[in-house]
């Protein structure tokens, strides 16, 4: 097995699903701290019911999640323990400017990660930050509406420029957005964008996606500019779509499905819009809102490298009567009958990421990174106080040795790997914390209460060791 000797094995998080002290440290509101627990999260994240303020009916998982705020050294350490190379974070945009369209921005938010990333250092954890992950201003979607304001460029743009300068020298491996693709299919949460009643929601949607294109060149720019070592990714919500069957139809359907999450990575990759890309808008009956200089800008500034997802691959079906019958990650999926569920219905294939991989690197020629994968399960703690987690251990071993094969034998350039949720915290899709993907147990359930005490789990070891072996043993 020949993994490369400086492969980056970690783990990921992301600053509103670990961090909690929603309104410390000078912090403002984000839109991903009024994602509430039960049946109307989804409403609110897909931008059709309004949930500006907190309500009394309603719990926020957001606001004190696993309060990684006080709890980061502790954390850093465990992930240290593990042997992890790297971890993967980010950064809470309304830690650093807490409206959004301030001209300076708030100094103990910037402490607070140059903290983090010396802790990290004290290890010889690489950090790997996403400078947007699922958060945007509250002020700035009630006063400029979100990603569908181009003004919204010049304040990302500002945020990434702030932390490009300050982080200089301790952070290198940077990415623009996470899951751009998501934007389709969670906007509230991707970009920020509440639909009105009669707005043309496609239109809106495609003209944030073009904002958010042209901020993570502009940023990649700026990032290649204040340092050249800064190595700049995008990030996908990957999985691909197989056909249902081998009727054509079924085929195409699939290539469409696909295209669907492409797009934004082949922009971000290739420097364009693709044709099928143009052509899709405009079947949507929209227009891509292109400005002056907008092409060249996104021509000249592409990413180093593809960050993707990984949790499942998907089935699409041309017949429209079958559907969405389970989900994989938010998107829609027809079931899959060759493959076995999660407790969540999320279907488990880890050839799926072999091919995805493949996929993704036929189509790029650049490195991968894989910096999400992961099995949601509720745990147990035993009575002598510890957690036998096997059923994570067997997905994720599955899931590396597809990843090794990918690479050894297919010829897959691969930067890293860090599994979803290193330490337990609340879901995205859900807002659980019963949904538990970490090697590190947190005492905290589904409405709020536990002690916040951390336990390694069965698979704390277990990763340890794969990591010690560089993969070798598993
Ligand atoms: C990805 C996100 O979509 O999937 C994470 O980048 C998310 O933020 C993860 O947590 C797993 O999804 P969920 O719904 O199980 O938390």
């Amino acid at each position: 097995m020949s993994l490369p000797k400086n492969f980056l094995w970690g783990g990921a998080t992301a600053a509103n699903q670990c961090e909690g002290g929603f309104n410390e440290g000078g912090r403002g509101l984000a839109n991903v701290d009024l994602m509430p627990l039960g049946a109307d999260r989804y409403l609110v994240g897909t931008g059709q019911k309004k949930m500006f303020r907190f309500d009394e009916e309603h719990f926020y998982p957001a606001k004190t999640a696993v309060d990684m705020y006080h709890h980061y050294k502790e954390d850093i350490k465990l992930f240290g323990e593990m042997g992890f190379k790297t971890y993967r974070l980010s950064i809470a945009w309304t830690r650093i400017f807490p409206k959004g369209d301030e001209e300076k921005p708030n100094e103990e938010g910037l402490a607070f990660y140059e903290n983090i990333f010396r802790e990290c250092r004290k290890y010889g954890i690489e950090p790997l930050v996403t400078i947007n992950h699922f958060d945007c201003p509250m002020y700035l979607i009630e006063n400029y509406g979100g990603w569908r304001n181009r003004k919204m460029i010049d304040f990302y743009v500002k945020l990434a420029q702030t932390l490009f300068k300050r982080y200089k020298g301790l952070v290198k491996y940077w990415l623009t957005f996470n899951e751009i693709n998501m934007i389709l299919h969670f906007p509230f949460v991707a970009a920020g964008l509440y639909f009105e009643k009669g707005e043309n929601d496609k239109q809106v949607m495609v003209t944030a996606a073009h904002h958010e294109l042209v901020a993570s060149s502009l940023a990649t720019k700026l990032a290649h500019e204040i340092d050249p070592e800064n190595q700049v990714g995008c990030m996908m919500a990957a999985g691909s779509y197989y056909p249902e069957t081998c009727n054509p139809e079924d085929y195409w359907k699939a290539i469409c499905d696909n295209r669907e999450s492409y797009m934004f990575i082949d922009v971000q990759s290739w420097g364009y819009y693709p044709a099928y890309a143009k052509k899709w808008a405009k079947r949507q009956g929209t227009v891509i809102p292109f400005e002056k200089g907008d092409e060249e800008i996104l021509r000249d500034n592409t990413v180093d490298f593809i960050s993707f997802s990984y949790y499942s691959s998907r089935v699409s079906s041309a017949n429209p009567e079958k559907g969405k019958q389970t989900e994989s990650n938010i998107f829609a999926s027809v079931v899959n009958p060759y493959l076995k569920s999660s407790d969540w219905g999320w279907m488990i294939d880890p050839m799926g990421l072999r091919i995805t991989m493949n996929e993704l690197y036929d189509r790029y020629r650049k490195p991968l990174f894989i910096v999400e994968n992961g099995l949601g399960a509720a745990d147990t703690v035993e009575e002598d106080g510890t957690v036998a987690d096997d059923y994570r251990i067997e997905y994720l071993k599955e899931h590396i040795r597809a990843m090794i094969e990918a690479v050894e034998e297919d010829g897959v350039e691969l930067l890293g790997y860090t599994t979803w949720g290193c330490i337990d915290l609340i879901s995205n899709g859900t807002g659980e914390m019963k949904k538990r993907y970490g090697f590190i147990y947190v005492d905290r359930d589904n409405e709020g209460n536990g002690t916040m005490q951390r336990i390694p789990k069965k698979s704390f070891y277990w990763y340890k060791k794969v990591i010690e072996s560089n993969g070798n043993c598993l």
